[in-house]
């Protein structure tokens, strides 16, 4: 089967592999096989197996929510910290029963913990029955993965980082139809001491405007609500490339787009947030009002080691400039605990901190040494145990300023979007602009539609009731 060299692009290649597994998965299966999908770690992730699932589509496979009955399943891994690694293993080791009782079904793994080679390794001479591996900048080749497999080659392994341009045109299975993820870059510049991404993901690089707006319009046509554009520093977007379109730039030419839905974005850098940016957020319409900015410490000591490039005066001005301009943001961060040389008195500096600034929601956690970054060879004299009665210090102080920020909630009416079942029968449940959760009272129809509903009372939820 000679295969046409001479196509416009890396996609439309593979969509050709894609074809020819199709044609071979419809010769070997009687019933339409199955493929089941798990992804692990961040938002990132969540989006690539979307694109994932769109090319499984197109190879002839139909998508499973359990591995049980799957024919193919694919684990989407995360590196980020130790116990994302672990449970990917805990399941991989499970897989091996699965795959003894079936043994035609295909297994494959990818994502950001596969990049590193140790684990590939590892993974190439304790899991056998791991039929795929492959990088985070390849995964638009699994269709070529999955046709050299079936063409009889015993295992594909693959974490080139040769290819760094950005693949454009693939098919998309999207998990929800109400608020849906827009990547606008991969990657990541910073090397935060402690974090592994920059290494499994590659140097930062953006998407052309044209081809983000082109997917935010399709989006809206499809009826999405809502858009998350994506990036590991989202503030940095465009930065380098000829077309002058840095990230408030590109929050405007959205917000142009016609149509009843909302923008929102993750991850913001404080280093990279500009006045520009929040005054940006304040002025569009679409945008709300809700912003994640990751302080990581209240130590400029820690913030220093941590190679953050800001300091708390800084990150504490932009807080308040964001509150002078939307007083109704929504403020939410990520705080490490124990990081290497972190002392009590430093800890108790990210505790004053979160006291002042009174964030909704924290996600918090504590310092996981990621093998081949800085902070992993660093001194770190305090034990675990420590770490962890500052940790339960950190959520107990957190949850007191996140339960009084609820309770500030109630007898205020806000305008929600229904998105699903409440956890109480009968009842439905719908986010703020803010992301807040509130229960109330209406119809399973309700889902997709916007309400104004006003706040009750705080119990587990915030319970209310529709006004119009
Ligand atoms: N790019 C984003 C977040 C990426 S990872 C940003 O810069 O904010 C998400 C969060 O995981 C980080 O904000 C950090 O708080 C946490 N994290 C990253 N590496 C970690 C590690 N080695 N140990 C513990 N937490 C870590
Ligand atoms: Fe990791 Fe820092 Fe990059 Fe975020 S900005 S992904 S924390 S290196
Ligand atoms: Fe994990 Fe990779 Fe995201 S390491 S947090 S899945 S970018």
């Amino acid at each position: 089967m000679e295969l046409q060299k001479n196509l416009s692009s890396q996609m439309d290649e593979q969509l050709v592999y894609a074809a020819r597994v199709a044609e071979m998965v419809k010769a070997n299966y009687s019933l339409q096989p199955k493929a089941c999908v798990e992804t692990y770690g961040c938002q990132q992730n969540v989006s690539d197996s979307e694109h994932i699932k769109g090319l499984l589509l197109k190879m002839g496979y139909e998508l499973t929510e359990s591995t049980d009955d799957a024919d193919f399943v694919l684990f989407n891994t995360c590196a980020v910290r130790e116990h994302a690694e672990a449970r990917v293993y805990g399941n991989l080791g499970a897989l091996k029963h699965l795959k003894r009782r079936r043994p035609g079904m295909i297994i494959a793994i990818c994502g950001c913990m596969v990049q590193q080679q140790s684990v590939a390794d590892r993974i190439k001479k304790s899991y056998p029955y791991v039929d795929i591996l492959f990088g985070t900048h390849v995964s638009h080749r699994l269709p070529e993965f999955v046709y050299e497999l079936l063409m009889g080659k015993k295992r594909v392994f693959n974490i080139s980082t040769e290819n760094r341009d950005i693949v454009e045109g693939g098919p998309v299975s999207r998990d929800g139809s109400l608020k849906g993820w827009l990547p606008i870059m991969y990657g990541c510049n910073n090397f935060c001491t402690y974090c592994i991404v920059p290494y499994v993901r590659g140097r930062e690089r953006s998407r052309a405007p044209e081809e983000i707006i082109r997917e935010a319009k399709e989006m809206v046509a499809m009826g999405f609500k809502e858009i998350t554009l994506l990036g590991q520093n989202v503030n940095s977007y465009g930065k380098g490339e000829a077309h002058g379109i840095n990230f408030a730039k590109l929050i405007r030419m959205i917000n142009d787009i016609e149509g009843d839905f909302k923008i929102r974005f993750m991850t913001s850098h404080p280093k990279d947030c500009t006045e520009e940016l929040l005054d940006t957020m304040a002025e569009c319409q679409k945008v709300c009002h809700q912003l994640h900015l990751p302080m990581q410490s209240g130590s400029d000591r820690i913030l220093k080691l941590m190679n953050r490039h800001y300091d708390i005066e800084r990150y504490l001005y932009l807080i308040d400039y964001a509150r002078k301009k939307m007083p109704d943001i929504v403020l939410t961060s990520d705080i490490i605990v124990g990081f290497p040389g972190e002392t009590y008195e430093d800890f108790c500096e990210t505790l004053k901190v979160i006291k002042r600034v009174k964030f909704t929601s924290l996600f918090t956690f504590i310092y996981s040494p990621r093998e081949g970054t800085p902070a992993a060879v660093m001194d770190d004299p305090v034990s675990r145990e420590e770490k962890g009665k500052w940790f339960s210090e950190l959520l107990k102080t957190q949850e007191a300023i996140s339960r009084e920020g609820y309770a500030n909630m109630v007898g205020k009416t806000y305008r929600v979007l229904c998105d699903g079942q409440g956890r109480t029968p009968g009842s439905m449940s719908g986010r703020t602009d803010g992301n807040v959760v509130i229960e109330f009272a209406a119809e399973p129809d309700a889902i997709g539609k916007h309400f104004n509903v006003e706040v009750k009372e705080l119990t587990n939820v915030l319970n209310g009731a529709i006004t119009d």
